[in-house]
C-alpha cells in the first residue's frame, strides 16, 4: 500500500485495529497470554504502511506482519479477503510461526482517549507550531467545537509520533479547569493527531498584545490566579511542565487554562540537553549548571510570565538582547525591571518565584496561597477580583 493510498476501511474500523499505536502504548494493553490487536507502522524505507498482528505470547509480546493487498490478508499459512476475517480463522486454528504457537484469545478494543478520523472535522487554521499545525474543529457525533493538533510529517517521522504521544500520554491524566483538557489521539490513519478542547480567547500572549493598556490590572491579577491554580494541579499529579509561558496560557470564556504540554514530563526531575536551550527567557538560570528541571524550574518560569501578563505595551522578555546574553545575564544574577502598574503584592511574589536560590522559591500550593492573600489584602476591588477569579476554577480539585 502506498503513503497516500488509505488502508480499506473494513480494517481500519475493527475495534481491535489501533493504527500508529506506538509499541510502548500498545504493550501496555497487550498483557494477558493471547491479547491481540492489529497495528500499523510506516515504513519510511519504502514508504509504505504495514500491517502487523500484535500478541501477546508466553516468551512476551510478538509483531508479525499481515500481507495486505486490496483484496486479500496473508499471516502464516492463512489468507482471507480481509483483516477480520484472517483473525477469525485463526481464533479457531492455532497456527506455528518459527516455532512459536500463536493463540489469539482477545481482542484488545482502542481505549477511550483513541479516536478516529471519522469522528472529527477540521478546517480553521488556528495556530503553529513546534511540531505541527493547530485547527479549529468539531467532534462529528456531538458538534462539539475541538481543537485539533496536527502532525505535519506524512507519518514517516517515528521521532515526531513520538514527540506527539509524550504529549498525549501526560495529558491524559488530567481534568481541571485550568489545564486544557484532552479528548483523545487519532493514530488510525495519517496524519495523526492531538484532539483538545477548544479555547475561543486564543492565547494570554495574543491577548496581551491586542488588548494592550486596556487590559485591567484586575484582568492581569485573576490570570495569574488562574495559571497557578494550573501548575498548582500538575504539580500535585508529579508533572513538570517545562514551558510555561505567556504563550502556552490559552483562554477560554475569560479562564486562563495552561496548554501546550509538549516538553511537560511525569517525573520529579528532568535532565535537559544544554546544548539543545529551547525558552531561555524563561529557563531558571540554575539550570545550566545542573542540567535538571524540577517543580521549581517551572515557578522560575512563573515569575518570568508574570513579568509578561502586567508589562505594557507586551514585550519579549529581555527583548533588546540575544540568548546568549539572557542567559549570562540571568546566571548573573540580573533579573527584569518590574513592570510599571504591578502592584507591589504582585511584584513580592515575581521576586520569590525568580529567587536565585530554587528552594527558596514558593511550591506552586504556596505560590497559589501568597496570590489569594495578596488579592484579598489589596483593594476591596481586588477582593471582589479574588471571588470571581475563584469561581471561575473548580473546587473539586483531583490531586
Ligand atoms: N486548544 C486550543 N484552542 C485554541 N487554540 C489553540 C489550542 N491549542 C493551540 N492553539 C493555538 O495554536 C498555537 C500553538 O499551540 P501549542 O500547543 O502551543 O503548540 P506548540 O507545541 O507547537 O507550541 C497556540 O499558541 C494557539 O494559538
Ligand atoms: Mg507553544
Amino acid at each position: 500500500m502506498a503513503n497516500k493510498e488509505k488502508l480499506p476501511e473494513e480494517d481500519i474500523n475493527l475495534p481491535y485495529y489501533h493504527g500508529a499505536l506506538m509499541n510502548q502504548d500498545a504493550d501496555q494493553l497487550l498483557v494477558n497470554d493471547g491479547d491481540y490487536m492489529i497495528v500499523m507502522k510506516m515504513n519510511p524505507e519504502i514508504n509504505k504502511m504495514q500491517l502487523f498482528l500484535a500478541v501477546c505470547l508466553k516468551k512476551g509480546i510478538r509483531r508479525f506482519e499481515i500481507k495486505r493487498t486490496p483484496t486479500t490478508a496473508k499471516f502464516a499459512n492463512k489468507s482471507a479477503p480481509n483483516i477480520g476475517k484472517l483473525v477469525d480463522s485463526l481464533k479457531s486454528d492455532i497456527v506455528d510461526v518459527k516455532g512459536e504457537r500463536v493463540i489469539l484469545k482477545r481482542a484488545i478494543p482502542k481505549g477511550k482517549f483513541q479516536l478516529m478520523h471519522k469522528d472529527v472535522d477540521f478546517k480553521k487554521k488556528l495556530g503553529s507550531g513546534a511540531y505541527g499545525t493547530v485547527y479549529r474543529g468539531r467532534l462529528t457525533k456531538s458538534n462539539q467545537k475541538i481543537a485539533v493538533k496536527k502532525l505535519d510529517t506524512e507519518g514517516n517521522d517515528e521521532e515526531m509520533l513520538a514527540e506527539m504521544m509524550k504529549e498525549a500520554r501526560v495529558m491524559q491524566l488530567y481534568d481541571h479547569p485550568n489545564i486544557v483538557k484532552f479528548y483523545g489521539y487519532i493514530l488510525d490513519d495519517i496524519p495523526y493527531l492531538l484532539v483538545l478542547e477548544y479555547c475561543n480567547g486564543g492565547s494570554v500572549e495574543d491577548r496581551l498584545v491586542e488588548r494592550g493598556a486596556k487590559l485591567t490590572t484586575q484582568t492581569r491579577i485573576t490570570y495569574t490566579y488562574h495559571a497557578a491554580c494550573g501548575i498548582d494541579y500538575l504539580h500535585k499529579k508529579k508533572c513538570i511542565h517545562r514551558d510555561i509561558a505567556a504563550r502556552n496560557c490559552l483562554i477560554h470564556k475569560e479562564i486562563v487554562k495552561i496548554a501546550d504540554f509538549g516538553m511537560c514530563r511525569n517525573t520529579s526531575v528532568y535532565k535537559v540537553d544544554l546544548n539543545k536551550p529551547t525558552n531561555i527567557r524563561w529557563l531558571a538560570p540554575e539550570v545550566w549548571e545542573i542540567g535538571e528541571t524540577r517543580a521549581n524550574t517551572d515557578i522560575y518560569a512563573f515569575a518570568v510570565m508574570m513579568w509578561e501578563f502586567f508589562e505594557i505595551p507586551y514585550d519579549t522578555p529581555y527583548s533588546a538582547w540575544k540568548g546568549y546574553v539572557v542567559k549570562q545575564k540571568t546566571r548573573g544574577g540580573y533579573r527584569l525591571p518590574t513592570p510599571k502598574g504591578m502592584p507591589p503584592e504582585m511584584e513580592k511574589i515575581m521576586q520569590e518565584c525568580w529567587h536565585v536560590d530554587p528552594s527558596q522559591r514558593p511550591t506552586a500550593t504556596e505560590l497559589k496561597e501568597k496570590l489569594e492573600e495578596a488579592i484579598a489584602k489589596g483593594e476591596s476591588s481586588a477582593t471582589t477580583g479574588l471571588e470571581k477569579s475563584k469561581s471561575q476554577t473548580s473546587t473539586k480539585q483531583q490531586n
